[in-house]
């Protein structure tokens, strides 16, 4: 690979982006980071309760400081949250600091993974069952425009780590 040493997971809320890091992070004998945990660890509460006493905005500026302020660290896999790419230029921090990965998924096959976690994902909790998969389609076409510039897209519906790193040692993000 070209010296860079941040592995950046994107995708969609569902799309398995923890389970694909920590899975690539073992493979690679890199250390493990998710977001998430990193800005609730900070917060000192859970991301749930950043959203209802704090709100959205307040949430989004800390997940973009937590983001940065990880420029020290090297040797790491970075699962982000669904819509860290999309928000405060923190995409283009992505691709000018490391490897960015894409896990890709359809509307219908996050929304099967989704129906089961929805109460605990902010965004969610409020989308009746029914509108569910129409909320989830629309909120992936508007979030592709951010995805789809990641340097490295795969299947995130069966994602293969051990090709995951190949591709990434043998430089196919440039
Ligand atoms: C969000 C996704 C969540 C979390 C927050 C907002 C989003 O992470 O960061 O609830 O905007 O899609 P996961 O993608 O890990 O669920």
């Amino acid at each position: 690979m070209t010296g860079n040493r941040k592995i950046y997971i994107i995708g969609f809320m569902g799309s398995g982006k923890s389970t694909m890091g920590r899975r690539l992070a073992a493979l690679m004998e890199w250390q493990f980071l998710d977001l998430d945990d990193k800005i609730e660890e900070i917060a000192g509460k859970t991301i749930a309760r950043i959203f209802s006493e704090d709100g959205e905005e307040e949430f989004r500026k800390m997940e973009s400081e937590t983001l940065k302020s990880l420029t020290g660290t090297v040797n790491v896999i970075i699962s982000t949250g669904g819509g860290t790419p999309c928000h405060s230029g923190n995409m283009d921090y992505m691709l000018e600091t490391g490897i960015t990965v894409y896990l890709k998924m359809t509307p219908g096959q996050l929304a099967s993974r989704l129906r089961d976690s929805s109460a605990e994902r902010p965004l969610l909790k409020n989308i009746p069952d029914e509108e569910m998969l129409s909320f989830i389609g629309k909120k992936l076409s508007d979030r592709e425009q951010w995805y789809t510039k990641a340097g490295i897209t795969v299947d995130g519906l069966n994602p293969d780590p051990k090709q995951l790193k190949s591709m990434i040692e043998s430089g196919s993000d440039n």
